[in-house]
């Protein structure tokens, strides 16, 4: 049996490698290692995708600390005002139309509510949603879910459907190639086929970011929206990582053209700081619940902790202009992503850059992958290496500075030249 007293996740206990965060500011956290020392890390994933607002965010910390001695007891249906200003906040930066909000303690249970919702408002059961996705681990979200996380726990959900991906990528010397087997078109067949006005909801993420950061091309996202109008089928967009600000928006689809009808959210609704997610749903979804009973709850719907964390957080993001600046860096982040590409056009024939996400795409074999994964190790660079679809997944914290940001890339760089 390994030592720890507690079960690491998706992994197998004998496997898992323990990583003993003890603080960390801005873009650099520090790591205590097995003989007792500390390191500085730069973290070029924003953890599992939630620090946006990067490490010691100290006007979070103290909200939390403010809520933590005024009230941390509340009921479901409590009131307070920090739970309304959150809630109008979300929605003030989301289209218009959007009247309610439902909250939730993380991703999965965001998604799982918003397929409840889709569910009970058309009064259908069948969804549709794409293989190279994640949604969640609760049985619902991960049904939804195509990425290899689904497989070992099937059956899941009765009439999910999944449909092939659809995304563009950059070639060495900036052409560029549409790939993934699926389309809009096909999308629509797929609604058609399931059987005319019978889907109860899509679900997208705007951008798979940890299936490879899987960007459409122009025009896929309206034409989705098109055939669910078409079919009165909702189209929910799952902006639980592509969120606050990854993509240099508020919400995921805001560059992609199209609004959806529901939108979930959580990891940087509060940076990371305070476990919290949500469900922002348009009016002409919300009316439906004025007189039907919405069958869902929580104990700890809006909990004072995970509200206080994001309404902080999301000051914290107007205040410091941190979605319009994510665009702005990362229209040279994209450059410089380009760039290494054109340089080892061999080792990374593919690349795939929006806002502060850039999946790349790396020849070689599991053996080239441990030793990229050293070689990143070796130079304390965190990212999101997964052998399983051959990507480099980076995603920094949106406070990084310019500077800090191309010298990791340039780590990055010397990782992929000495594991080569
Ligand atoms: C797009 C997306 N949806 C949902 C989830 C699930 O969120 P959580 O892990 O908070 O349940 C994730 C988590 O990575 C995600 O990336």
């Amino acid at each position: 049996m390994s030592e720890h007293p507690y079960f690491f996740t998706w992994s197998a206990q004998s496997k898992a490698a323990p990583f003993e965060i003890v603080g960390g500011r801005g873009a650099r956290f520090d790591v205590r290692s097995g003989s007792g020392e500390t390191h500085p890390w730069l973290d070029l994933a924003s953890l599992s995708y939630q620090a946006n607002l990067g490490h010691g965010c100290q006007r979070v910390v103290d909200a939390i600390k403010r809520q933590a001695d005024e009230l941390l007891l509340t009921v479901p249906s409590g009131a307070f005002p920090a739970k309304e200003a959150l809630a109008r906040t979300l929605l003030a930066h989301a289209p218009p139309g959007f009247t309610k909000v439902f909250f939730t303690l993380g991703g999965a249970e965001a998604v799982e509510n918003a397929l409840k919702m889709a569910r009970l408002a058309t009064g259908r059961h069948k969804l549709v949603s794409r293989y190279r996705s994640y949604h969640g681990a609760s049985m619902g979200a991960l049904s939804l879910s195509g990425d290899h996380r689904r497989p070992p726990l099937e059956p899941g959900l009765v009439g999910v459907t999944h449909v092939l991906d659809c995304y563009e990528s950059r070639l060495p010397g900036g052409s560029r190639v549409v790939e993934g087997g699926g389309s809009a078109e096909a999308l629509a067949r797929t609604l058609d086929l399931e059987g005319p006005r019978s889907v109860a909801a899509i679900f997208l993420e705007p951008v798979p970011g940890a299936n490879g950061v899987l960007i459409p091309p122009d025009g896929y996202w309206p034409a989705v929206r098109e055939a669910a109008d078409r079919h009165g089928t909702l189209l929910v967009a799952d902006c639980v990582l592509d969120g606050f600000g990854r993509l240099g928006s508020w919400y995921g689809f805001e560059r992609l053209g199209g609004a959806p009808d529901l939108i979930t959210v959580s990891k940087g609704i509060t940076g990371g700081y305070a476990p919290l997610g949500a469900v922002l749903v348009h009016e002409r979804v919300a009316k439906v619940f004025e007189d039907q009973v919405l069958w869902a709850g929580l104990t700890f719907y809006g909990h004072p902790l995970g509200v206080a964390a994001g309404l902080e957080a999301l000051r914290v993001y107007e205040d410091e202009g941190l979605i319009e600046r994510a665009a702005s860096l990362g229209e040279e982040f994209a450059g410089w992503v380009a760039a290494l590409q054109d340089r080892h056009p061999t080792q990374v024939p593919r690349t795939r850059a929006l806002g502060l996400l850039a999946g790349l795409e790396i020849e070689g074999d599991d053996a080239r992958f441990a030793r990229l994964g050293r070689a990143l190790e070796a130079r304390r660079v965190y990212t999101h290496l997964n052998p399983r679809i051959r990507t480099l997944v980076l995603s920094p914290p949106l406070v990084i500075g310019a500077e800090e940001l191309r010298d990791g890339l340039a780590q990055v760089e010397a990782a992929l030249v000495e594991s080569a």
